[in-house]
């Protein structure tokens, strides 16, 4: 059986990768990477590592061959791109012969009005239009997302949010990567999907939850998005990311995230790592 994960030299592909090695054979696995040179430490261990860019066709081609069970973790960038370059990976798995695609899709991806979930939604839709079968690991927000926020708090600033008292799902990457680990390596998750979602908290509950973890009283500023946008270019956020930032708080304020769920506990046998446990493992 021969396992593939693509972006395994990013953050979440990287975790996935190292939960696999502790159950599955080194020889087993197969990395698709844009940059080969990246992914040394793998090959050292016996992974082979293979050249594949979603923007390349036909470097899929080589990098999905022989593979038995894929796991697609979804590319960066703006929607109208990220759909055209998942579309090259289905339909080279397609070509392939791949007998089973699990995809990191979004929180409750065909209904979310989330302004991430476009491709989200296109991704599942074209995966089960190729008949392969699937299982959409539909994550909620990475706890690693509040990091520049956590530092932010540490240095004594405030925690600023327009997102009201919209609730999110937060959870640390290392659990969504063994979910994906379980799901790849295991079996009886043909054509499944799992909204994996940590428990639902406010913006005032992790700013409390991050307070007793770096022993300081965060305090909350509830501002409008105009204001939120103002107060993260004072901060130095370069422009570009302002209207994207504005968007998550928008989006999360509209309980886009509000996705309550136990797949976690019926992937890991546990649920996901407690707030104040997963803050203190990346503060
Ligand atoms: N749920 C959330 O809170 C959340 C937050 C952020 C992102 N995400 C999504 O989750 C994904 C993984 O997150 P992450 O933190 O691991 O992000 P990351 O570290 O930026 O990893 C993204 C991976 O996608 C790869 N990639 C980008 N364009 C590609 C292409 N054209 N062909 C092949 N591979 C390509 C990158 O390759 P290189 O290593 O060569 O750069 C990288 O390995 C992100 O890409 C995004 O879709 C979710």
């Amino acid at each position: 059986m021969k396992f593939l994960v693509t972006g395994a030299t990013g953050k979440l592909g990287s975790k996935v990768v190292e939960t696999l090695l502790k159950t599955v054979p080194a020889s087993d696995l197969v990395v698709s990477v844009r940059n080969p040179e990246k992914a040394e430490s793998f090959k050292a261990r016996g992974v082979e590592v293979r050249q594949g860019d979603f923007d390349q066709p036909e470097t899929l081609d080589t990098a999905f061959a022989g593979i038995d069970r894929l796991l697609m973790i979804s590319t960066d960038g703006e929607n109208e791109t990220r759909i055209r370059q998942h579309k090259t990976a289905v339909d080279a798995a397609k070509r392939a012969g791949v007998t089973f695609i699990a995809y990191t899709s979004i929180a409750n991806a065909q209904e979310s009005t989330n302004f991430l979930a476009p491709t989200h939604k296109a991704t599942e839709q074209m995966i089960i239009e190729a008949g392969i079968p699937y299982s959409f690991l539909r994550n909620n927000w990475y706890l690693e997302n509040e990091i520049p926020s956590i530092q932010g708090a540490q240095a004594g600033a405030p925690w600023v949010t327009s997102a009201g008292n919209g609730k999110v799902g937060w959870a640390l990457q290392q659990d969504y990567a063994e979910a994906a680990a379980t799901v790849l390596s295991g079996i009886g998750h043909d054509n499944t999907i799992y909204e994996l979602s940590g428990k639902l908290v406010t913006q005032d509950e992790i700013a409390a939850a991050v307070g007793a973890v770096i022993g300081k009283e965060v305090a909350v500023q509830h501002v409008e998005d105009a204001t939120y946008a103002e107060t993260m270019k004072s901060a130095g956020l370069p422009e570009f990311l302002i209207p994207m930032l504005v968007n998550i708080q928008k989006d999360i304020r509209e309980g886009t995230l509000e996705v309550e769920s136990n797949d976690f506990e019926k992937l890991l046998g546990r649920p996901a790592t407690p707030l104040k446990d997963g803050l203190a493992q990346i503060i």
